[in-house]
């Protein structure tokens, strides 16, 4: 097991915030929260990927104490940007007992996965035991050692070809691809572990999730990430010499498909409500994380043309099999349970993050 502490601001930030590691994350030395004290502690898997380092980001700026466990698979240790990163792999039960011996976490949030869909269809074991079978090991760790919040990332993915104006969390789960049934058996065995020991979780289902940290320090790097927004910031950048519209034929106002776009930093902050939510004792919650905006594929594109400036190149394809016309989610429920509002963040104002992002990537790996 290797231990690093992640980069931080300025020097003197950084030494605090040693401090502060140090002293949360003594070997030997099991760690319970100080009653009447609001730092939480909390174990982040995926803590180095996207999401999830946007999440640690909001955490230890909010002071709270985070271990990061993370293989690097598609996390960069430079994203950890508070607490400590572990590295080590969820299917390593030795390891997630021995982090779980050594800190008394409050909660636990699960960004850790695979996430690539069409990988997923082609190698769908590793789906399986990534993503599902590494929740259950999980699961069995939090059991085990009295960690009673969990706050889990699912996806629109486990609703398949929904076409209804918004999808609601009642929606039936039909998934159409490894990847989101890998999520919808994983929420099933939380909430089956949940009805059968005393943890309480919050399941968040995401939909498109996009955009990049106002400071530029974090956004989306995996290798195979497919994802439209990023897509079309990489053509403007005269990375790929064009891109496809798959499908311009749908029943839409434009004829391309329309899905709900979040921004990441909202995404992370909608993470702080839910630990706050199960910490004041909220029951367990299935819940759409999306804006209930839609966006087609077309305005994507001329939104990311616009901030961009660059006229790029895109052609139309072939439909994908399996991608349904619309998917936008009804939000309802996550306004009435953590009092969320979306912060209105504009189409343009997250191409414009992903952009910023994508040239600071091209930067420093060119
Ligand atoms: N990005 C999206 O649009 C989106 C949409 C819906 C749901 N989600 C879910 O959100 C979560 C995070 O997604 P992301 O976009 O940040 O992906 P990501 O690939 O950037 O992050 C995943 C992180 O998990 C780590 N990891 C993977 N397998 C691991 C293992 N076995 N042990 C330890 N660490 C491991 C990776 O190194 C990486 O840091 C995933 O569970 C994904 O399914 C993402």
């Amino acid at each position: 097991m290797e231990t690093a502490c992640g980069a931080g601001g300025g020097k003197r930030f950084r030494e605090w915030r040693l401090r502060r590691t140090l002293d949360c994350y003594n070997p030997g030395v099991k760690i319970t929260a100080h009653s009447g004290n609001a730092r939480i502690r909390i174990l982040i898997t995926g803590g180095a990927g996207y999401i999830g380092s946007h999440v640690v980001k909001q955490l230890g700026d909010a002071g709270h104490a985070v271990t990061v466990l993370d293989n690097l698979s598609t996390g960069r240790r430079e994203a950890v940007l508070n607490g400590e990163l572990i590295v080590g792999d969820l299917a390593d039960a030795a390891l997630l007992d021995s982090v779980f011996g050594r800190v008394q976490f409050d909660a636990v949030m699960h960004f850790a996965g695979s996430i690539v869909v069409p990988e997923s269809v082609v190698d769908p074991i590793k789906y399986y035991a990534n993503n599902t079978a590494n929740t259950l090991q999980l699961l069995g760790a939090c059991v085990r050692h009295g960690v009673n919040r969990f706050i889990f990332s699912s996806t629109a993915a486990v609703y398949g070809v929904a076409d209804q104006a918004l999808v609601s969390e009642d929606e039936p789960l039909a998934p159409i691809n490894p990847y989101g049934a890998s999520k919808m058996m994983s929420e099933r065995m939380i909430a089956d572990v949940a009805a059968a020991h005393p943890l309480k979780y919050v399941i968040l289902r995401y939909f498109n999730v996009a955009g990049a940290d106002a400071g530029g320090r974090l956004g989306q790097s995996g290798a195979g990430a497919s994802h439209l927004i990023r897509v079309a910031c990489q053509t403007a950048l005269g990375m790929r010499p064009e891109m496809t519209i798959y499908g311009d034929d749908y029943p839409t106002p434009d004829g391309t498909c329309i899905r709900d776009y979040i921004h990441v930093e909202d995404l992370a902050e909608a993470h702080l409500q839910a630990l706050t939510y199960l910490q004041r004792g909220g029951d367990s919650a299935t819940l759409n994380f999306g804006y209930g905006r839609g966006r087609s594929v077309r305005e994507v594109i001329e939104a990311v043309k616009q901030v961009s400036g660059v006229d790029f190149a895109v052609r139309v394809g072939e439909r994908r099999a399996g991608d349904p016309a619309r998917l936008v989610a009804a939000n309802a429920r996550l306004k009435a349970a953590f009092g969320w509002q979306p912060r209105g963040t504009t189409l343009d104002e997250i191409a414009r993050a992903a952009l910023t992002w994508e040239k600071r990537l091209l930067a420093t790996t060119s």
